[in-house]
């Protein structure tokens, strides 16, 4: 297939809760001049509406209702960062009618980065389940971060201590264990790696260690032959 020159470069991060998927997208969108998308806040948004109007995560009209009429604006101002709102975004992207709602403003976005056409940036990076598989299947480059489950609950508990001090950590593996399940069992765009994915496993790593092996594989991908320094 020739690919338009001109085109953005599409980086799609995927995987599951905790990752370090948004450090190392927000990472890598700063290093090659990438605008960034963090699709999970788009769910968390609907989630947090449904809950906020009184309703129900599980019920698909209300969900469905609350994204289509989604409005990011100002979104930033409440805190969807929390397990709960975590809990019902998980419900809510299980719903097919959720996702479809919410797949224009996603591959418009990859496909139109903000600013792109002033030149100032050169594509875009996504992080989320499906954006290699569903979202951009023709992305630039697939990235599928991956870690055990007790460093994921690690990290997301001491993210969500700084706001809930006595949240015990057994619950956030719990949390983590039942939100996996959720996001890979669904019928609708389950999470898994694209067949064309590079997969990094970063249980072990430091972040710095993660950003630099993604670079690598990144210019890999973009025919650049050494990475100009291995941190952004
Ligand atoms: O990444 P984050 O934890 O903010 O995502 C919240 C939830 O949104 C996930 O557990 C997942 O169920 C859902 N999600 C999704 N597809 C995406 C991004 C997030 O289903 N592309």
């Amino acid at each position: 297939m020739i690919k338009d020159k001109f085109a953005p470069i599409i980086i799609a991060v995927d995987g599951p809760a905790a990752a370090g998927k948004g450090t190392l997208s927000r990472r890598l969108a700063h290093f090659y001049d990438l605008a960034y998308l963090d699709t999970g806040s788009l769910y968390r948004a609907v989630g947090w509406s449904v809950l906020n109007a009184g309703g129900n995560p599980r019920n698909a009209d209300e969900a469905t209702e609350a994204a289509k009429n989604l409005d990011m604006s100002g979104i930033e101002s409440h805190d969807i960062r929390t397990a709960e709102i975590g809990r019902a975004a998980s419900i809510v992207a299980a719903i097919p009618s959720v996702r479809a709602a919410l797949l224009d403003f996603q591959r418009n976005f990859a496909k139109h980065p903000p600013h792109f056409h002033e030149g100032k940036v050169r594509g875009a990076v996504l992080d989320g389940r499906d954006i290699g598989t569903v979202v951009c299947p023709d992305a630039t480059v697939k990235l599928f971060i991956i870690a055990d489950l007790e460093e994921r609950a690690k990290r997301r508990w001491q993210e969500l201590t700084a706001r809930d001090a006595g949240l015990p950590l057994e619950q956030v593996v719990e949390d983590l264990r039942r939100r996996d399940a959720r996001d890979s069992g669904r019928d609708t765009a389950p999470l898994t790696p694209s067949s064309d994915a590079e997969i990094l496993d970063t249980s072990k790593l430091s972040i710095e260690e993660v950003v630099a092996r993604s670079i690598r594989m990144v210019d890999r991908k973009l025919g650049i032959g050494s990475s100009p320094g291995e941190t952004a």
